[in-house]
């Protein structure tokens, strides 16, 4: 990746690209080590989304995390070429785009990755994965008590088939790393010991109230970089979403204390940790103050030693996209996603 910019298209109050720490991958490209996410949901329109990615690069973001069922690509390719066309070389940019449930099937995952590779008006991803390891379709925004009544468990052979495809598109030129999302340690075991090309990132929830130690540990022991979503405890997912035992990260004292010390949000603290230890956040936001805030949070002053060992106390194994509409029979509960016992489910 350049490290120059065209110091022209950065806004005045800008982050210089070149101050963000880079993860260095086992290929030894470099990822910049925050992204922002494009994952509107029920309260961002893809206009705002896309026009949220726009002016991020100008404010220093070079790294984006889209996916195809965020329904927004085509209007962030866009973005992507008024980006370019301001003068950022599609070089500095990493884009990561992520194959959906229903897109599994072996004929259907390189038309699929063709599909994000045309909205997001690009010749080549930076990094594609497949989004979650169960090919079981639902329609975006359904309810948690959605089921597909096709719905199967993780079947390792088949998704074998997938990532089979995913090499292909190494090979073809296309993308330049595949990863996974939302995996356990089971299936990673079982991924490493038979994919051609390893995966080079995992993407999964990460969060001070949901640090994953045990995950984070294997992956990056293994070469594979980690990737938080949610860094901030996702505040604004739906209702649908919540569950009365989840948690609230940025009210959390001791976020709350960091935050005051410093005069910034909990946000802002929660994605400084999550840089500090060694993930990289992909943080939501449409608000320029916040997005910029973000990023500024991560080539400023680091959290001290005594900051990263009072967040590291504050997990509490708070999973808040538990993925219930994966389940495949009844009488399940969310947890069998998680081989929470180190077994795959069946
Ligand atoms: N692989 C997967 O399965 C998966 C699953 C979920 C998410 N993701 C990815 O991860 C990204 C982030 O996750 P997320 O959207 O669930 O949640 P998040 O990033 O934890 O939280 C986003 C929320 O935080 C607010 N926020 C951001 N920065 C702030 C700041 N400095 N001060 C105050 N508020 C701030 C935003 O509000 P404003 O917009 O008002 O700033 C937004 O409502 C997604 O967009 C998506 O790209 C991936």
């Amino acid at each position: 990746m350049a490290t120059t910019t065209a110091a022209s298209v950065l806004a005045a109050d800008g982050v210089d690209p070149s101050r963000v720490p880079q993860r260095i991958l086992y290929t030894g490209a470099q990822m910049p080590a925050i992204g922002l996410g494009t994952f509107g949901s029920d309260h961002a329109a893809g206009e705002a989304v896309a026009a949220a990615v726009k002016d991020a690069a100008m404010v220093g973001y070079r790294h984006f995390d889209c996916a195809a069922v965020y329904g927004n690509e085509h209007l962030i390719g866009a973005a992507l070429q008024a980006v370019m066309a301001e003068g950022v070389g599609r070089e500095e940019l990493w884009i990561t785009s992520k194959l959906w449930n229903d897109k599994h099937a072996e004929a259907d995952v390189i038309p699929a990755f063709r599909k994000s590779l045309a909205d997001l008006r690009l010749d080549y991803l930076d990094l594609y994965l497949i989004h979650w390891p169960f090919p079981n379709h639902h329609a975006p925004g359904v309810d948690v008590t959605a089921r597909d009544h096709k719905a199967q468990p993780y079947i390792h052979d088949n998704f074998m088939k997938t990532w089979r495809q995913l090499e292909k598109l190494v090979d073809l030129g296309l993308v330049r790393h595949i990863g996974t999302s939302n995996m356990t340690i089971p299936k990673l075991e079982l991924l490493l010991r038979d994919a051609r090309i390893k995966p080079a990132v995992n993407e999964m929830e990460l969060h001070p109230h949901f640090q994953q130690p045990e995950l984070f540990d294997f992956v990056r022991a293994h070469g594979i970089e980690p990737i938080g979503y949610s860094p901030i405890g996702s505040p604004a997912r739906p209702e649908r979403d919540r569950t009365p035992e989840d948690s609230v990260d940025i009210e959390d004292p001791v976020i709350v204390r960091i935050a005051e010390r410093l005069g910034v949000h909990p946000a802002v603290v929660c994605v400084k940790w999550a840089v500090q230890r060694g993930q990289t956040p992909i943080p939501f936001s449409t608000n320029r103050r916040n997005y910029l805030a973000n990023l500024q949070g991560v080539v400023g002053e680091p959290l001290t030693d005594a900051d990263m060992a009072a967040i590291a106390s504050i997990d509490r194994g708070c999973r808040l996209i538990k993925g219930q509409v994966f389940l495949w029979k009844p009488g399940q509960d969310w947890r069998d996603l998680w081989d929470e016992d180190g077994v795959i489910k069946e």
